[in-house]
């Protein structure tokens, strides 16, 4: 059985405590670890954990692990999963896994030194729906892609600011863009693939934040695709939709913080009724959820490959963040490479300033 610990034990490490204990005897939680350690306890009582450590180095020092799942805000994901990397031992690392484009490259080249792996949290590749949409794409059932969309609108009170670590470039690296459209988006690029240029808008429009509150993007792929791309966290009837249109079938889904098969829609193109039986021919009833990446994330290790998502995936969907941003700001049209170590937007995702905070 493998041996997993929690650092971080708010809100999200439920989602993960829940996946663990759905994946049965494939893995046991043995430890929690939290700043604040009556929170730790709490958690750990509630979820029969049968340790806490004070900190990751106790946590490393005494544990035998196979996975530390990183749940803490996000300024501390790369310095807590270098530190499990300097252990040899795997992260499971919630979204966003950096803060810039600097730092995943960083945790690149720590883990070419190390035998541990992290895979950075996007749980919705996951879910059955969007496997079969890529295998379908890859046997050519659909056709070529011509047109999509990824449309993240959430909704944010002032209040949900509040916390701290919320609605700064330090302590988020970004608004919606970095915090809630990325997993709209990052689905979108794993079914799209490589991203090619970005013609970006991001605006303050009404939180109290230093951040976007706004951001939408027209995109190109190498494949051809033209995407545009909303990340808002201003809009009260809140949903998360992807739509892409093929030769052969509009596929679509549309939910709010996971999906069943239940959320999908597929409508043909004129003369191609097979697409629709191709998607019907599977059935599932599973949510896109933490349990599935976990379950993929053991597959993984049990067959000795690279856990998904893996950093070289996460640093596509990280590029496309500063790009975004650099797009954004600069006014210009960002292409995919552009953005090296002598770009300010390699740095912090805010560059040369958000047009907000210069005009203040
Ligand atoms: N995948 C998803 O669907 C999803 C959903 C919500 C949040 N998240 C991500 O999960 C992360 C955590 O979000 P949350 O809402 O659970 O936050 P939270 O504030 O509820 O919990 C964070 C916890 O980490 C602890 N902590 C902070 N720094 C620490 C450190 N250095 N070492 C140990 N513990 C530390 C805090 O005390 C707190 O208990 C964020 O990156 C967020 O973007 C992902």
């Amino acid at each position: 059985m493998r041996r997993a610990a929690i650092v971080g034990t708010g809100a999200i490490a439920t989602s993960h405590a829940e996946a663990l204990r759905a994946a049965g005897d494939r893995v046991e939680l043995v430890a929690v670890v939290d700043v604040d350690e009556q929170r730790a306890t709490a958690f750990a009582q509630e979820w029969n954990v049968p340790r806490v450590h004070p900190g990751l180095a106790t946590l490393l020092d005494v544990e035998e692990l196979d996975v530390v799942h990183v749940c803490t805000p996000p300024r501390s994901h790369t310095p807590l999963a270098l530190e499990c990397l300097a252990a040899n031992v795997n992260v499971l690392v919630e979204k966003p896994p950096a803060v810039s484009l600097s730092e995943i490259d960083t945790l690149i080249a720590a883990e070419r030194g190390s035998t541990g792996r992290v895979a950075t949290v996007f749980q919705h590749r996951f879910g059955p729906a969007a496997h079969r949409l890529r295998r379908l794409i890859a046997d050519g059932v659909l056709g070529r892609s011509l047109v999509a969309k990824s449309d993240t609108l959430w909704y944010r009170d002032g209040a949900y600011f509040d916390v701290p670590w919320r609605g700064t470039w330090e302590s988020e690296g970004g608004g919606p863009t970095m915090g809630h459209g990325i997993h709209q988006f990052d689905l979108m690029l794993s079914v799209l693939g490589p991203w090619q240029e970005i013609r970006a808008v991001a605006a303050r429009q009404s939180r109290a934040v230093q951040t976007e509150d706004l951001s939408m993007a027209l995109v190109t792929f190498a494949d051809g695709t033209v995407a545009s791309v909303i990340n808002s966290v201003l809009s009260p009837r809140e949903t998360s939709q992807l739509r892409f249109d093929f030769e052969n079938a509009t596929v679509e889904v549309e939910h709010l913080y996971g999906y069943t098969d239940a959320h999908w829609t597929v409508t043909s193109a004129p003369g191609h009724d097979d697409v629709v039986a191709r998607w019907n021919e599977e059935q599932s009833t599973v949510v896109s959820s933490h349990g599935c990446q976990l379950a993929a994330f053991l597959d993984a290790l049990d067959s000795d490959e690279t856990p998904p998502v893996t950093l070289a995936d996460t640093r596509t969907t990280m590029e496309f963040i500063a790009a975004l941003y650099a797009s954004a700001f600069t006014g210009t049209v960002v292409k995919a490479g552009q953005i090296g170590p002598d770009s300010p937007f390699y740095a912090t995702m805010e560059g040369i300033g958000a047009p907000w905070a210069n005009a203040r």
